[in-house]
């Protein structure tokens, strides 16, 4: 590998996510971009995923499509000259931490959005995590064939709701049944779609012509070329100026419109996002920035997937690449474990079927089998150089005691916990005080209960009862003068210690956490876990 290799394909990677609120569109525009992107046969297992939604709320049955949902966690596409990675997060019922911590391994996300509802509960939790990040956001409004709320007023509930402006990179002409077309802003040019009796399954035909031509009367009626000059002034005016650093700094989301159901401004979005989004960012390690450019291979383990076969425990361990080249069969420093590890059986989930790789570049995912020696945060790399600084823990939302319907098979229910606290299916707290106490789970997504009774009584053949908890608030809290005793239970909170032994208080509701933040102006209540290095929780890394 040369330097030059390297650096090309670093800058011809795109990494990115697409978050929204269920139903906002994500699985059709992610089968729209296969299709643009040339991987037709792709639409396949998207429509699997879609099926599974509508088949059932049972979440064993979600669990049958498994093998779909392990190798749709990241498609990879070429579009133009770019590898384009699109990592999946898990939406609808299998909203959980994964969810989250996806976006650790994304340089950007898109924010897909229905027209006529806006922003949607989810999109605000995911939004928020990418802000955190300060990864570049891209807004794509979708449903435009259908009315919606008016282009501007979506505009000001982002900024209202979410607190980020936004920058229209094109504007629709038309909605619902007149939904024609859109304006690319900085070429001045006027796409417009025909559908041509399709249905959303091919591209769509278009027609483009610049809007300072005279071409474009017949392109446009009188009245709808007026509206969007008049709408375009407004914009000119009133709007905000497009700066690069403002978008490469997640502070202006650059807008787009279209319809993903019948392809409408499906392409224009994706050049322009291509164009935009940045390429794949170091990441930083023991306090120094790791440059993709590097050329010593490093990586992270972002996700960890079981295999649902329960007659083999292992697990998929999903590694984003940060710097170098990553070549078959190499080995890599484990460095939690302080030892070299092979890398085996890596494999990348292009079309349908996993396949196994011969090399993977910075941004790129890599699927590693993993018998049990992963955890999320884990760093990989060539030499002994870099730790990353792990990926975060977010703080659960629902909780629950759990407890062992059988006593004698407490080992395995506690084997089970551990495991599937690795693979952040749920995260374990212990309830201190004297004597052994039942441990307490915490999720985001109720349903990650479900799957934590159903898995453990399927995978370890211990079967669980869980309580729940009428908390709704986790916070890690520091500080020197903390002492759990004052936080004891009082109805509306209790003191847990997780599994790297930092306490957190639970809280019943926003009221009890803001007394606490407000009698205790002496202590930091996180919302995500604070970093663990040599067993001292650092905070601000
Ligand atoms: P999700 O993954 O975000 O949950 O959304 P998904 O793509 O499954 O889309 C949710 C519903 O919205 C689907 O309708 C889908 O066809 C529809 N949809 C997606 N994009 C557009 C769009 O641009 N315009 C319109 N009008 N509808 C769109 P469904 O009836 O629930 O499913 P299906 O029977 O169409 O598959």
């Amino acid at each position: 590998m040369t330097a030059n290799e390297l650096e090309r394909e670093v800058a011809r990677r795109r990494t990115f996510a697409i978050i929204s609120h269920p139903d906002a569109g994500k699985t059709t525009l992610t089968e729209k971009l296969l299709l643009y992107g040339g991987a037709i046969h792709l639409a396949g297992s998207v429509k699997a995923k879609r099926a599974r939604r509508h088949a059932t709320s049972d979440w064993m049955e979600l669990e049958k499509e498994r093998g779909i949902s392990v190798t749709s966690s990241v498609l990879q596409f070429v579009y133009r000259d770019h590898a384009v990675n699109l990592l999946d997060t898990p939406g609808h019922q299998d909203f959980s931490e994964d969810t989250y911590r996806t976006l650790s391994a994304a340089d950007s996300a898109v924010m897909l959005i229905d027209a006529a509802k806006g922003v949607e509960p989810q999109t605000k939790k995911l939004f928020k995590v990418c802000r955190m990040r300060g990864i570049p956001i891209f807004t794509f409004v979708n449903k435009l064939d259908r009315f919606g709320r008016e282009p501007l007023e979506l505009m000001n509930e982002l900024e209202q709701v979410l607190g980020i402006r936004s920058y229209p990179m094109n504007w629709p002409i038309g909605m619902g049944p007149e939904f024609r077309g859109v304006y690319e802003r900085q070429s001045r040019v006027v796409h417009v779609f025909s559908s041509e009796g399709s249905h959303g399954e091919s591209e769509v035909a278009e027609r483009s012509v610049s809007i300072d031509s005279d071409e474009i009367h017949t392109v446009l009626t009188e009245a709808e070329l007026a509206k969007l000059h008049e709408e375009i002034e407004l914009l000119d005016i009133g709007g905000d100026e497009f700066t690069r650093a403002k978008c490469d700094a997640g502070q202006l989301s650059p807008m787009f419109f279209g319809s993903a159901m019948t392809n409408f401004g499906v392409r224009p979005f994706l050049d322009a996002f291509l164009d935009l989004a940045p390429a794949p960012a170091g990441r930083t390690s023991r306090g120094d920035m790791r440059e993709p450019s590097n050329p010593k291979f490093a990586g992270f383990v972002f996700k960890i997937q079981a295999n649902m076969d329960p007659a083999h425990r292992d697990r998929i361990a999903f590694m984003r690449v940060v710097s170098g080249r990553y070549v078959k069969g190499m080995n890599a420093y484990h460095s939690r474990l302080g030892k070299e590890v092979r890398l085996a059986k890596p494999s990348q989930f292009l079309a349908a079927e996993r396949t196994a790789i011969e090399d993977a570049w910075p941004g790129d995912v890599i699927g590693l089998f993993d018998p049990g020696q992963y955890r999320i945060g884990d760093t990989l790399s060539e030499g002994n150089e870099v730790e990353f600084d792990g990926v975060p823990r977010f703080s659960p939302e629902y909780f629950a005691v759990v407890r062992s319907k059988d006593p004698l098979r407490r080992k395995q229910m506690e084997k089970g916990l551990e495991q599937l606290s690795e693979e952040g299916t749920v995260q374990i707290f212990q309830q201190l005080g004297m004597g052994m106490k039942d441990p307490i789970a915490g999720v985001v997504g109720a349903l990650q209960f479900e799957v934590l009774q159903y898995r453990l009584e399927h995978e370890y053949g211990a079967r669980i009862a869980l309580d729940r908890l009428p908390f709704s608030h986790a916070r890690w809290v520091v500080g020197a003068s903390f002492e759990a005793k004052s936080f004891d239970w009082e109805g509306n909170r209790q003191t847990v210690q997780d599994r790297d032994g930092l306490p957190l208080v639970l809280f019943r509701d926003d009221w009890a956490l803001q007394h606490a933040e407000e009698k205790h102006p002496e202590l930091k209540f996180l919302s995500e876990a604070p970093m663990v290095r040599g067993g001292v929780a650092v905070i601000g890394s």
